[in-house]
């Protein structure tokens, strides 16, 4: 397994790359869910990639972008046992030499749920995705349904741009207790993830969007939304601070 820094290195490296490409992007800070979107790539693939960048344009709250966890050693040794053949760590310097003057933006989908609660988040997400989809020129792509919004948007970019890559939704993993896995509860107190289950457990119950927003402030949770969408029931609430998001078929 080789870590490239380098673009101009991996783009060198990449003409070299035969046979198909299976690609997960991630913001690193690797849990079990990124393992199990690893190790599809890594059977569906000849060449397995896995890109971690903490991308600057999608966090729409400073702090958040300057909390997010970062564990590259752990990361490369889980990399490492799920079959990966190379991971891209680039800079932002380097993805962003245009200084972020062009952007992917969508008009519609990213301005509900998500969007409305963090103004520009998919601006960079899509922008982001598209560059990493253009430097790996992946056969097919990983992505988890926990960010379904995210997910879906990305499948309708790549499908309006007509990107030659097959955009793969992994269903969510969860902890035993329910709770979705994600790089954020790495940041929640031992109170915290206690009561974070709740989301997951709220959100399968037969109660309305309502209720389940009424259930989990009266829980302490500070609720952004609880609302049905793309025939899926979906949730963003803060826990001391630390925002979760999950959602299910509905
Ligand atoms: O889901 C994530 O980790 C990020 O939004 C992604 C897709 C890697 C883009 O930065």
């Amino acid at each position: 397994m080789k870590t490239v820094v380098d673009v101009k290195e991996w783009q060198k490296l990449r003409k070299e790359l035969k046979g198909e490409i299976g690609f997960v992007p991630t913001m690193g800070a690797l849990h079990e869910g990124h393992a199990s979107l690893l190790r599809k790539s890594r059977t569906e693939n000849a060449v397995s990639v896995l890109s971690i960048f903490v991308n600057p344009t999608q966090f729409n709250d400073k702090k958040d972008f300057e909390k997010y966890p970062i564990t590259l050693e752990s990361d490369q040794q889980l990399a490492k046992a799920c079959g990966v053949d190379y991971i891209l760590f680039p800079q932002a310097s380097e993805i962003y030499s245009d200084n972020y003057r062009f952007k992917m933006t969508e008009n519609k989908l990213s301005n509900i749920l998500e969007g409305a609660f963090r103004p520009g988040h998919f601006d960079g997400v899509l922008s982001v995705v598209l560059k990493l989809f253009n430097l790996v020129q992946p056969t097919r792509s990983y992505f988890g349904e926990k960010d379904f919004q995210q997910l879906r948007l990305i499948q309708d970019m790549t499908k309006a741009l007509f990107l030659p890559i097959e955009v793969i939704a992994c269903e969510t993993l969860r902890e035993s207790d329910g709770l979705a896995m994600s790089s954020r509860n790495f940041r929640l107190s031992t109170a915290a993830r206690a009561k974070a289950p709740q989301i997951a457990k709220y959100l399968m119950s037969e109660l309305t969007n309502q209720e389940v927003a009424k259930k989990l402030a009266e829980s302490g949770f500070e609720v952004e939304y609880v609302a049905t969408e793309m025939s899926r029931r979906l949730i963003a609430a803060k826990i001391e601070g630390v925002r979760l998001i999950d959602n299910v078929k509905n």
